[in-house]
């Protein structure tokens, strides 16, 4: 693995080896968290041209945990507000000898250009482009649905919400899919189910009530008003009454159903505070190992021979 672009087309031993070298790196407890030299004397740039504030922590604290040399760019008072275009802007840094461009953009494939313009020798990891893909957010979606709910094979999955304007939603398909997930459904109106999710392998449910029933995992979505205009913008209030995840909804799923959510939340749009801070969720214990996640892919990309 050269760069992480998406999860579509990641064959399922890369996944795995993925999830399984994120099992090392985890550690209960902060105190507890040792660094590892796998990034020593190599420079990580996190480039946020789009606004975040887990995945560029947890990429940060994830390179420094590797022994990584840590760059924030700050794009607003960067020289790209002079008008300095991307692929100036990556042939300046590479310049400073960078080795990981860790790239969020609101315009999809914006990773994929830089990818085709860096030096053999330097990785791209993609931490959300556009409406297109967010691969370490799948994957970490994926090592929580493994670390409860073990095996992918018996397990019904249901992603709830706008999924028209949801990278996420896209990696999480790829990912089940390939993990061999035994059901993965869509949840939402139709203004916000893209149309081709019939041939990525999903049902698409457009009630609540028959998205979740019976299933052990369910992935709530923010409504992405930024990407939304007229009328594909639904009330907060319409959007809750029926698409909202209230404890009283939860009931449908199985009672040891697990509620994620990548955040930022909107609480009271597409969830109830009672299943955020309830005893089914794990939106926090998805933040942590968000970290271990992207140590395991900055390690595998770009890792020092042990
Ligand atoms: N889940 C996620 O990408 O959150 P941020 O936008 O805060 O990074």
């Amino acid at each position: 693995l050269i760069h992480l672009l998406s999860t579509e087309g990641l064959p399922k031993s890369i996944l795995t080896q993925i999830l399984d070298t994120a099992s090392n790196f985890v550690s209960v407890g902060h105190r507890e968290v040792k660094k590892v030299p796998l990034l020593r004397g190599k420079s990580v740039f996190n480039l946020f041209f789009e606004n975040s504030t887990r995945t560029r922590t947890t990429f940060e604290i994830a390179a420094k945990r590797l022994s990584a040399d840590v760059i924030n760019l700050d794009i607003a008072k960067s020289s790209a507000s002079k008008g300095e275009s991307l692929l100036d802007t990556i042939a300046n840094l590479s310049a400073m000898a960078a080795d990981i461009f860790v790239v969020r953009h609101s315009e999809s494939g914006a990773p994929y250009l830089i990818a085709q313009h860096v030096a053999p020798h330097v990785h791209v990891v993609n931490a959300g482009d556009g409406r297109h893909a967010h691969p370490t957010q799948g994957l970490l979606d994926m090592y929580t649905i493994r670390h409860y709910k073990g095996d992918f094979a018996n397990l019904t999955v249901a992603i709830v919400g706008d999924v028209l304007h949801s990278r996420v939603a896209r990696s999480d398909i790829h990912a089940l899919t390939t993990l061999g997930c035994a059901e993965v459904r869509v949840v939402g109106p139709k203004t916000l189910v893209p149309s081709d999710m019939a041939q990525m392998g999903v049902r698409v449910c457009h009630t609540l009530e028959e998205g979740i029933k019976d299933c052990d995992v369910v992935i709530m979505l923010r409504l992405q008003n930024e990407r939304m205009s007229g009328a594909l913008l639904p009330s907060s209030q319409e959007f809750f009454k029926s698409f909202g995840l209230t404890p009283t909804k939860l009931q449908l799923a199985k009672p040891d159903a697990i509620v994620m959510h990548p955040g930022p939340i909107n609480r009271g749009v597409e969830i109830d505070s009672a299943v955020v801070d309830g005893g089914q969720s794990v939106i926090l214990p998805q933040v942590t190992f968000g970290i271990a996640v992207r140590m395991a892919v900055m390690s595998i990309v770009a890792g020092n021979e042990a």
